[in-house]
Protein backbone atom coordinates (compact mmCIF):
# COMPACT_ATOMS: atom_id res chain seq x y z
CA UNK A 1 0.00 0.00 0.00
CA UNK A 2 1.72 2.95 -1.03
CA UNK A 3 0.10 5.39 0.95
CA UNK A 4 0.44 4.00 4.07
CA UNK A 5 1.84 6.44 6.86
CA UNK A 6 5.10 4.97 8.34
CA UNK A 7 3.73 4.85 11.89
CA UNK A 8 6.41 2.73 12.87
CA UNK A 9 9.07 5.19 13.90
CA UNK A 10 6.66 6.52 16.83
CA UNK A 11 4.82 3.12 17.22
CA UNK A 12 5.58 2.32 20.74
CA UNK A 13 3.71 5.17 23.27
CA UNK A 14 5.46 7.52 25.02
CA UNK A 15 5.36 6.18 28.53
CA UNK A 16 6.73 3.21 27.15
CA UNK A 17 8.53 1.10 30.13
CA UNK A 18 11.73 -0.54 28.85
CA UNK A 19 14.72 -1.72 30.76
CA UNK A 20 16.51 -4.76 31.91
CA UNK A 21 15.39 -7.96 33.36
CA UNK A 22 17.45 -10.21 35.50
CA UNK A 23 16.36 -13.10 38.54
CA UNK A 24 17.73 -13.67 41.98
CA UNK A 25 19.83 -17.50 41.12
CA UNK A 26 21.48 -15.95 38.42
CA UNK A 27 23.26 -12.82 39.81
CA UNK A 28 22.78 -12.39 43.28
CA UNK A 29 25.50 -15.07 44.45
CA UNK A 30 26.17 -14.77 48.98
CA UNK A 31 23.83 -17.90 48.82
CA UNK A 32 25.13 -19.10 52.78
CA UNK A 33 24.46 -15.06 53.68
CA UNK A 34 22.44 -13.45 56.10
CA UNK A 35 20.19 -16.26 56.55
CA UNK A 36 19.45 -17.73 53.32
CA UNK A 37 19.00 -21.51 53.01
CA UNK A 38 19.27 -24.04 50.07
CA UNK A 39 17.33 -23.93 47.32
CA UNK A 40 16.81 -26.50 44.02
CA UNK A 41 19.19 -25.00 41.95
CA UNK A 42 21.97 -25.14 44.43
CA UNK A 43 21.22 -29.13 44.87
CA UNK A 44 20.94 -29.15 41.44
CA UNK A 45 24.01 -27.83 40.42
CA UNK A 46 25.65 -29.58 42.94
CA UNK A 47 25.73 -33.18 41.13
CA UNK A 48 27.87 -34.14 38.83
CA UNK A 49 27.58 -33.72 35.32
CA UNK A 50 24.23 -31.19 35.17
CA UNK A 51 25.64 -27.93 34.54
CA UNK A 52 28.16 -27.78 31.23
CA UNK A 53 30.49 -26.06 32.96
CA UNK A 54 30.05 -27.60 36.54
CA UNK A 55 29.80 -24.15 38.21
CA UNK A 56 26.66 -22.74 40.41
CA UNK A 57 25.26 -19.55 41.47
CA UNK A 58 27.47 -19.42 44.78
CA UNK A 59 29.00 -15.89 43.17
CA UNK A 60 27.52 -15.22 40.26
CA UNK A 61 27.60 -11.83 39.49
CA UNK A 62 27.52 -10.94 43.43
CA UNK A 63 24.68 -8.47 43.13
CA UNK A 64 23.53 -9.29 46.68
CA UNK A 65 26.36 -7.22 48.04
CA UNK A 66 26.49 -4.80 45.00
CA UNK A 67 23.26 -3.37 44.83
CA UNK A 68 24.11 -0.03 44.59
CA UNK A 69 26.22 -1.00 42.02
CA UNK A 70 23.23 -1.91 39.58
CA UNK A 71 21.23 0.25 40.30
CA UNK A 72 24.00 2.55 38.87
CA UNK A 73 24.37 0.76 36.27
CA UNK A 74 20.49 0.78 35.51
CA UNK A 75 20.64 4.60 35.54
CA UNK A 76 23.95 5.56 33.25
CA UNK A 77 21.90 3.11 30.78
CA UNK A 78 18.74 5.05 30.95
CA UNK A 79 16.20 2.10 31.88
CA UNK A 80 13.38 3.03 32.99
CA UNK A 81 12.05 0.28 34.39
CA UNK A 82 13.91 -3.13 36.25
CA UNK A 83 12.80 -6.78 36.26
CA UNK A 84 14.66 -8.68 39.27
CA UNK A 85 13.26 -11.27 41.39
CA UNK A 86 13.06 -12.20 44.90
CA UNK A 87 14.71 -15.37 46.50
CA UNK A 88 12.33 -17.28 48.14
CA UNK A 89 15.57 -19.15 50.48
CA UNK A 90 16.27 -15.58 52.09
CA UNK A 91 12.47 -14.78 52.71
CA UNK A 92 11.60 -17.77 54.25
CA UNK A 93 15.12 -19.93 54.13
CA UNK A 94 12.57 -23.54 54.62
CA UNK A 95 10.35 -21.85 52.76
CA UNK A 96 7.19 -23.18 54.42
CA UNK A 97 3.79 -21.33 56.16
CA UNK A 98 5.23 -22.60 59.36
CA UNK A 99 8.56 -21.72 59.00
CA UNK A 100 10.06 -18.75 60.38
CA UNK A 101 10.69 -15.27 58.00
CA UNK A 102 13.84 -14.10 57.61
CA UNK A 103 13.61 -10.29 58.17
CA UNK A 104 16.99 -9.51 57.25
CA UNK A 105 16.32 -11.05 53.46
CA UNK A 106 13.03 -8.87 53.75
CA UNK A 107 14.68 -6.01 54.45
CA UNK A 108 17.43 -6.36 52.01
CA UNK A 109 14.70 -5.90 49.19
CA UNK A 110 12.71 -3.14 50.68
CA UNK A 111 16.13 -1.13 50.86
CA UNK A 112 16.64 -2.32 47.20
CA UNK A 113 13.53 -1.37 45.96
CA UNK A 114 13.37 2.15 47.59
CA UNK A 115 17.03 2.61 46.17
CA UNK A 116 15.50 1.69 42.73
CA UNK A 117 12.57 4.39 43.24
CA UNK A 118 14.94 6.71 44.28
CA UNK A 119 16.88 6.48 41.17
CA UNK A 120 13.58 6.96 39.03
CA UNK A 121 13.35 2.99 38.06
CA UNK A 122 10.35 1.22 38.31
CA UNK A 123 10.88 -2.12 40.30
CA UNK A 124 9.28 -4.92 38.15
CA UNK A 125 9.21 -7.95 41.04
CA UNK A 126 9.10 -11.16 39.93
CA UNK A 127 8.05 -13.35 42.88
CA UNK A 128 8.96 -17.07 41.71
CA UNK A 129 12.20 -17.42 39.08
CA UNK A 130 12.86 -21.09 39.95
CA UNK A 131 14.67 -20.93 43.27
CA UNK A 132 12.55 -23.20 44.97
CA UNK A 133 13.33 -23.22 48.84
CA UNK A 134 15.15 -27.13 48.46
CA UNK A 135 13.53 -27.76 52.59
CA UNK A 136 9.71 -28.00 50.11
CA UNK A 137 11.14 -30.35 47.74
CA UNK A 138 12.96 -32.72 50.34
CA UNK A 139 9.80 -32.65 52.51
CA UNK A 140 6.52 -33.06 50.29
CA UNK A 141 7.91 -33.13 46.68
CA UNK A 142 7.71 -29.09 46.05
CA UNK A 143 6.03 -28.61 42.80
CA UNK A 144 4.26 -31.85 42.93
CA UNK A 145 2.25 -32.21 45.90
CA UNK A 146 -0.02 -29.32 45.03
CA UNK A 147 -2.25 -28.36 48.40
CA UNK A 148 0.92 -27.81 50.41
CA UNK A 149 2.83 -26.01 47.73
CA UNK A 150 0.16 -23.77 47.24
CA UNK A 151 -0.09 -23.08 50.89
CA UNK A 152 3.35 -22.11 51.04
CA UNK A 153 3.49 -20.12 47.98
CA UNK A 154 0.66 -18.15 49.50
CA UNK A 155 1.91 -17.54 52.51
CA UNK A 156 5.70 -16.46 51.15
CA UNK A 157 3.74 -14.20 48.36
CA UNK A 158 1.88 -12.98 51.15
CA UNK A 159 5.04 -11.50 52.81
CA UNK A 160 6.61 -9.87 49.95
CA UNK A 161 3.24 -8.02 49.20
CA UNK A 162 2.97 -6.71 52.92
CA UNK A 163 6.51 -5.75 52.74
CA UNK A 164 6.59 -4.30 49.13
CA UNK A 165 3.29 -3.60 48.20
CA UNK A 166 3.11 -0.04 48.78
CA UNK A 167 6.21 0.02 46.45
CA UNK A 168 5.85 -2.17 43.40
CA UNK A 169 3.38 -1.33 40.50
CA UNK A 170 4.10 -4.64 38.37
CA UNK A 171 4.23 -7.94 40.46
CA UNK A 172 4.84 -11.44 38.37
CA UNK A 173 3.89 -14.60 40.13
CA UNK A 174 5.89 -17.01 38.35
CA UNK A 175 8.42 -17.01 35.61
CA UNK A 176 8.05 -19.68 33.00
CA UNK A 177 6.15 -22.16 34.11
CA UNK A 178 6.36 -24.22 31.21
CA UNK A 179 10.61 -24.26 32.03
CA UNK A 180 9.90 -24.80 35.70
CA UNK A 181 7.47 -28.03 34.79
CA UNK A 182 8.89 -29.53 31.36
CA UNK A 183 12.46 -28.82 31.63
CA UNK A 184 12.10 -29.71 35.45
CA UNK A 185 9.83 -32.96 35.22
CA UNK A 186 10.42 -34.26 31.91
CA UNK A 187 13.43 -33.18 29.90
CA UNK A 188 15.54 -32.84 33.72
CA UNK A 189 17.60 -30.14 31.89
CA UNK A 190 16.12 -28.16 35.13
CA UNK A 191 16.08 -28.45 38.74
CA UNK A 192 15.09 -30.32 40.37
CA UNK A 193 16.09 -32.52 37.16
CA UNK A 194 13.59 -34.86 37.09
CA UNK A 195 12.63 -36.88 33.99
CA UNK A 196 11.77 -40.90 33.06
CA UNK A 197 14.91 -41.14 30.74
CA UNK A 198 16.91 -42.91 32.62
CA UNK A 199 20.28 -41.62 30.19
CA UNK A 200 19.34 -38.11 31.35
CA UNK A 201 18.52 -38.65 35.34
CA UNK A 202 17.17 -41.48 37.93
CA UNK A 203 13.87 -40.58 38.68
CA UNK A 204 10.90 -39.33 37.72
CA UNK A 205 7.63 -40.02 35.51
CA UNK A 206 7.61 -37.56 32.65
CA UNK A 207 4.60 -38.75 31.29
CA UNK A 208 2.20 -37.40 34.31
CA UNK A 209 4.78 -34.78 36.74
CA UNK A 210 5.00 -32.21 34.11
CA UNK A 211 1.61 -31.36 34.32
CA UNK A 212 0.94 -32.27 38.08
CA UNK A 213 4.08 -29.14 38.48
CA UNK A 214 2.12 -26.91 36.27
CA UNK A 215 -1.27 -27.40 37.61
CA UNK A 216 0.22 -26.66 41.08
CA UNK A 217 1.83 -23.16 39.32
CA UNK A 218 -1.31 -22.55 37.85
CA UNK A 219 -3.45 -22.97 41.66
CA UNK A 220 -0.54 -21.23 42.86
CA UNK A 221 -0.53 -18.04 40.87
CA UNK A 222 -4.37 -18.14 41.00
CA UNK A 223 -4.73 -17.88 44.64
CA UNK A 224 -1.63 -15.32 45.35
CA UNK A 225 -3.77 -13.18 42.64
CA UNK A 226 -7.16 -13.74 44.81
CA UNK A 227 -5.09 -12.74 48.16
CA UNK A 228 -3.90 -9.40 46.85
CA UNK A 229 -6.54 -8.27 44.62
CA UNK A 230 -9.01 -8.85 48.15
CA UNK A 231 -5.91 -7.34 50.74
CA UNK A 232 -3.70 -5.57 48.92
CA UNK A 233 -4.49 -4.10 45.44
CA UNK A 234 -7.15 -2.21 47.08
CA UNK A 235 -4.73 -0.12 49.54
CA UNK A 236 -1.83 -0.32 47.37
CA UNK A 237 -3.03 -0.21 43.62
CA UNK A 238 -0.51 -2.33 41.54
CA UNK A 239 -0.81 -4.83 38.80
CA UNK A 240 -0.37 -8.21 38.66
CA UNK A 241 0.30 -11.33 35.91
CA UNK A 242 2.43 -13.90 35.52
CA UNK A 243 5.36 -14.72 32.80
CA UNK A 244 5.21 -17.33 29.93
CA UNK A 245 7.93 -18.23 27.52
CA UNK A 246 7.05 -19.43 23.84
CA UNK A 247 8.78 -19.15 20.58
CA UNK A 248 7.13 -18.79 17.56
CA UNK A 249 6.64 -21.56 14.75
CA UNK A 250 6.11 -21.72 11.44
CA UNK A 251 5.24 -24.71 9.66
CA UNK A 252 8.31 -26.67 8.01
CA UNK A 253 6.28 -27.62 4.74
CA UNK A 254 3.27 -25.18 4.43
CA UNK A 255 1.94 -26.91 2.10
CA UNK A 256 1.56 -29.89 4.52
CA UNK A 257 -2.02 -29.24 6.37
CA UNK A 258 -0.24 -30.91 9.20
CA UNK A 259 2.82 -28.78 9.78
CA UNK A 260 -0.02 -25.90 9.46
CA UNK A 261 -1.92 -27.72 12.31
CA UNK A 262 0.91 -28.74 14.45
CA UNK A 263 1.95 -25.15 14.60
CA UNK A 264 -0.95 -24.10 16.73
CA UNK A 265 -0.55 -27.42 18.81
CA UNK A 266 3.37 -25.91 19.38
CA UNK A 267 1.54 -23.00 20.33
CA UNK A 268 -1.07 -24.31 22.48
CA UNK A 269 1.37 -26.61 24.22
CA UNK A 270 4.14 -24.00 25.41
CA UNK A 271 1.65 -21.27 25.94
CA UNK A 272 -2.02 -22.00 25.80
CA UNK A 273 -1.60 -24.44 28.48
CA UNK A 274 -1.01 -21.79 31.02
CA UNK A 275 -2.43 -18.55 28.56
CA UNK A 276 -5.92 -20.53 28.19
CA UNK A 277 -6.59 -20.93 31.94
CA UNK A 278 -6.22 -17.52 32.67
CA UNK A 279 -8.27 -16.09 29.59
CA UNK A 280 -10.63 -18.96 28.71
CA UNK A 281 -11.17 -20.86 32.00
CA UNK A 282 -9.68 -24.25 30.63
CA UNK A 283 -6.82 -26.12 29.48
CA UNK A 284 -6.87 -26.47 25.60
CA UNK A 285 -8.63 -29.31 23.83
CA UNK A 286 -5.51 -30.66 21.94
CA UNK A 287 -3.78 -30.98 24.83
CA UNK A 288 -6.89 -32.63 26.55
CA UNK A 289 -6.80 -34.69 23.45
CA UNK A 290 -3.19 -36.17 23.34
CA UNK A 291 -2.92 -35.95 27.68
CA UNK A 292 -6.19 -37.33 28.43
CA UNK A 293 -6.98 -37.57 32.31
CA UNK A 294 -2.89 -37.46 32.77
CA UNK A 295 -3.58 -33.45 32.33
CA UNK A 296 -5.65 -32.33 35.82
CA UNK A 297 -8.55 -30.93 36.21
CA UNK A 298 -9.18 -27.63 38.16
CA UNK A 299 -11.75 -26.91 40.63
CA UNK A 300 -14.76 -24.85 40.42
CA UNK A 301 -12.70 -22.99 43.28
CA UNK A 302 -9.31 -22.83 41.64
CA UNK A 303 -10.50 -22.18 38.48
CA UNK A 304 -12.45 -19.54 39.25
CA UNK A 305 -9.67 -17.55 41.17
CA UNK A 306 -7.56 -18.40 37.53
CA UNK A 307 -9.58 -17.07 35.00
CA UNK A 308 -9.45 -13.60 34.77
CA UNK A 309 -6.32 -13.17 37.20
CA UNK A 310 -4.33 -11.14 34.95
CA UNK A 311 -3.84 -7.79 35.20
CA UNK A 312 -1.27 -7.76 32.23
CA UNK A 313 0.31 -10.48 30.14
CA UNK A 314 4.17 -10.95 30.99
CA UNK A 315 5.77 -12.34 28.11
CA UNK A 316 9.07 -13.71 27.49
CA UNK A 317 10.42 -14.47 23.69
CA UNK A 318 13.59 -15.03 22.29
CA UNK A 319 13.11 -16.96 18.73
CA UNK A 320 11.54 -19.18 16.44
CA UNK A 321 11.31 -22.45 14.70
CA UNK A 322 10.12 -24.80 12.14
CA UNK A 323 7.41 -26.96 12.84
CA UNK A 324 7.14 -30.44 11.53
CA UNK A 325 4.16 -32.71 12.62
CA UNK A 326 4.68 -36.41 13.78
CA UNK A 327 0.78 -37.13 12.79
CA UNK A 328 -0.24 -39.81 11.83
CA UNK A 329 2.60 -41.14 14.63
CA UNK A 330 1.10 -40.91 18.15
CA UNK A 331 3.01 -38.77 20.34
CA UNK A 332 5.05 -41.11 23.10
CA UNK A 333 3.48 -40.86 26.56
CA UNK A 334 6.44 -38.59 27.75
CA UNK A 335 5.58 -35.61 24.64
CA UNK A 336 5.61 -32.16 26.44
CA UNK A 337 5.07 -30.35 22.92
CA UNK A 338 2.56 -31.25 21.04
CA UNK A 339 3.00 -34.35 18.91
CA UNK A 340 6.04 -32.85 16.74
CA UNK A 341 8.97 -31.43 16.13
CA UNK A 342 10.98 -28.30 16.40
CA UNK A 343 13.66 -27.65 13.52
CA UNK A 344 15.99 -24.98 12.45
CA UNK A 345 15.54 -25.36 8.77
CA UNK A 346 12.46 -25.75 6.77
CA UNK A 347 11.68 -27.98 4.23
CA UNK A 348 14.14 -26.36 1.82
CA UNK A 349 16.74 -26.47 3.80
CA UNK A 350 16.80 -22.51 4.66
CA UNK A 351 17.41 -21.72 7.97
CA UNK A 352 15.20 -20.03 10.60
CA UNK A 353 18.24 -17.63 11.54
CA UNK A 354 21.80 -17.47 12.37
CA UNK A 355 23.10 -19.83 14.89
CA UNK A 356 23.92 -18.67 19.09
CA UNK A 357 25.92 -20.02 21.64
CA UNK A 358 22.71 -21.60 22.62
CA UNK A 359 21.28 -24.99 21.08
CA UNK A 360 18.06 -23.72 21.50
CA UNK A 361 18.15 -19.70 20.59
CA UNK A 362 18.03 -18.76 16.61
CA UNK A 363 17.13 -15.03 16.84
CA UNK A 364 13.99 -14.63 13.95
CA UNK A 365 12.53 -11.04 14.70
CA UNK A 366 9.35 -11.71 12.51
CA UNK A 367 8.52 -14.30 14.72
CA UNK A 368 8.37 -11.76 17.79
CA UNK A 369 5.80 -9.80 15.69
CA UNK A 370 3.23 -12.73 14.61
CA UNK A 371 3.66 -14.81 18.08
CA UNK A 372 2.24 -11.07 19.52
CA UNK A 373 -0.12 -10.92 17.09
CA UNK A 374 -0.99 -14.77 17.89
CA UNK A 375 -1.62 -13.48 21.55
CA UNK A 376 -3.31 -10.40 21.16
CA UNK A 377 -5.87 -12.20 18.62
CA UNK A 378 -6.26 -15.31 20.77
CA UNK A 379 -6.74 -13.84 23.96
CA UNK A 380 -8.17 -10.49 23.37
CA UNK A 381 -5.82 -7.97 22.95
CA UNK A 382 -4.51 -7.79 26.39
CA UNK A 383 -1.89 -5.58 27.37
CA UNK A 384 1.51 -6.79 27.44
CA UNK A 385 4.57 -6.47 29.14
CA UNK A 386 7.62 -8.01 27.14
CA UNK A 387 9.34 -9.57 30.86
CA UNK A 388 12.38 -11.08 28.71
CA UNK A 389 14.21 -10.86 25.02
CA UNK A 390 17.87 -11.04 24.47
CA UNK A 391 20.09 -13.44 22.35
CA UNK A 392 23.56 -15.30 23.50
CA UNK A 393 26.40 -14.72 20.62
CA UNK A 394 28.22 -18.09 19.17
CA UNK A 395 31.51 -18.06 21.01
CA UNK A 396 30.85 -14.78 22.88
CA UNK A 397 32.50 -16.09 25.70
CA UNK A 398 35.81 -17.54 23.81
CA UNK A 399 36.70 -13.22 22.60
CA UNK A 400 39.17 -11.64 24.77
CA UNK A 401 38.70 -8.37 26.70
CA UNK A 402 37.83 -6.00 25.32
CA UNK A 403 37.09 -7.53 21.83
CA UNK A 404 34.26 -9.11 23.99
CA UNK A 405 32.42 -5.62 24.30
CA UNK A 406 31.74 -5.12 20.65
CA UNK A 407 28.33 -7.32 20.60
CA UNK A 408 27.05 -6.28 17.14
CA UNK A 409 24.93 -9.73 17.14
CA UNK A 410 23.17 -8.25 20.32
CA UNK A 411 22.69 -5.02 18.63
CA UNK A 412 20.88 -6.40 16.01
CA UNK A 413 18.75 -8.61 17.79
CA UNK A 414 17.97 -5.39 19.59
CA UNK A 415 16.95 -3.66 16.62
CA UNK A 416 15.31 -5.95 14.66
CA UNK A 417 13.23 -7.15 17.68
CA UNK A 418 12.33 -3.36 18.90
CA UNK A 419 11.25 -2.77 15.63
CA UNK A 420 8.95 -5.57 14.90
CA UNK A 421 7.51 -5.22 18.51
CA UNK A 422 6.80 -1.42 17.50
CA UNK A 423 5.46 -2.50 13.77
CA UNK A 424 2.93 -5.02 16.29
CA UNK A 425 2.10 -1.98 18.02
CA UNK A 426 1.30 0.40 14.95
CA UNK A 427 0.07 -1.67 12.21
CA UNK A 428 -1.41 -4.96 14.16
CA UNK A 429 -2.73 -3.01 17.15
CA UNK A 430 -1.45 -4.73 19.53
CA UNK A 431 -1.05 -3.19 23.26
CA UNK A 432 2.79 -3.98 24.28
CA UNK A 433 3.00 -1.15 27.04
CA UNK A 434 6.74 -2.40 28.02
CA UNK A 435 9.60 -4.41 27.18
CA UNK A 436 12.40 -5.58 29.61
CA UNK A 437 16.04 -6.63 27.65
CA UNK A 438 17.60 -10.15 29.00
CA UNK A 439 19.88 -9.05 30.48
CA UNK A 440 21.42 -6.45 32.22
CA UNK A 441 24.88 -7.83 32.65
CA UNK A 442 26.13 -12.01 31.68
CA UNK A 443 25.02 -13.81 34.45
CA UNK A 444 24.86 -18.12 35.37
CA UNK A 445 22.73 -19.32 32.72
CA UNK A 446 21.54 -22.07 34.46
CA UNK A 447 22.54 -25.38 33.08
CA UNK A 448 24.61 -24.03 30.44
CA UNK A 449 26.88 -22.26 33.60
CA UNK A 450 28.86 -19.19 33.26
CA UNK A 451 29.84 -20.12 29.70
CA UNK A 452 26.77 -18.71 27.90
CA UNK A 453 26.18 -14.64 28.25
CA UNK A 454 23.45 -12.42 27.99
CA UNK A 455 24.27 -9.56 29.27
CA UNK A 456 24.23 -5.83 27.21
CA UNK A 457 26.91 -5.34 30.28
CA UNK A 458 30.18 -7.92 30.59
CA UNK A 459 30.60 -9.13 33.90
CA UNK A 460 34.43 -10.25 34.76
CA UNK A 461 33.47 -13.39 36.63
CA UNK A 462 37.44 -13.61 37.43
CA UNK A 463 38.54 -10.11 37.97
CA UNK A 464 36.26 -9.37 40.94
CA UNK A 465 32.89 -8.87 38.98
CA UNK A 466 33.70 -5.97 37.45
CA UNK A 467 30.68 -4.75 34.63
CA UNK A 468 31.38 -3.30 31.84
CA UNK A 469 28.87 -1.72 29.29
CA UNK A 470 29.14 -3.55 25.86
CA UNK A 471 27.95 -2.26 22.91
CA UNK A 472 24.51 -3.03 22.71
CA UNK A 473 23.79 -1.82 26.63
CA UNK A 474 24.83 1.75 25.10
CA UNK A 475 22.27 1.26 21.66
CA UNK A 476 19.31 0.08 24.20
CA UNK A 477 18.06 3.08 24.67
CA UNK A 478 18.52 5.01 21.35
CA UNK A 479 16.90 2.09 19.78
CA UNK A 480 14.45 2.11 22.10
CA UNK A 481 13.41 6.25 21.61
CA UNK A 482 13.39 5.82 17.67
CA UNK A 483 10.55 4.28 18.26
CA UNK A 484 8.94 5.95 21.38
CA UNK A 485 6.41 8.44 20.25
CA UNK A 486 6.94 11.89 21.96
C1 LIG B 1 14.43 -17.23 30.22
C2 LIG B 1 14.67 -17.31 31.69
O1 LIG B 1 13.64 -16.68 32.37
C3 LIG B 1 16.01 -16.74 32.10
O2 LIG B 1 16.23 -17.09 33.42
C4 LIG B 1 17.09 -17.24 31.16
O3 LIG B 1 18.36 -16.86 31.56
C5 LIG B 1 16.79 -16.72 29.77
N1 LIG B 1 15.54 -17.28 29.34
C6 LIG B 1 17.84 -17.08 28.73
O4 LIG B 1 17.87 -18.45 28.57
Amino acid sequence: MINKPNTVEAGLPSDFLWGFATASYQIEGAIDQEGRKSCIWDAFAAKPGKISDGTDGRTACDSYNRTGEDIALLKSLGAKAYRFSIAWPRIIPLGGRDDPVNQVGVDHYIKFVDDLIEAGIVPVVTLYHWDLPQNLDEKYGGLLNKDEFVKDYVRYARVMFEALGSRVPYWITFNEPFCSSGLGYAVGKHAPGRSSDRTVNDEGDSSTEPWLAGHSIMCAHGAAVKMFREEFKPKYGGEIGITLNGDYGYPWDPSNPEDVAAVQRKLEFAIAWFADPIYHGKYPDSMRAQLGDRLPTFTDEEIASIKGSNDFYGMNHYCSHFIKSWAPKPAPITDIEGNLECLFFDVNGTPVGEETQCPWLRPNAPGFRKLLGWISERYGGPRILVTEFGTSIKGENDRPYPEILDDEFRCEYFRSYIRAMAEAVAQDGVNVFGALCWSLMDNYEWSEGYETRFGVCYVDYEGGQTRTPKKSAKETREIFEKYIGK
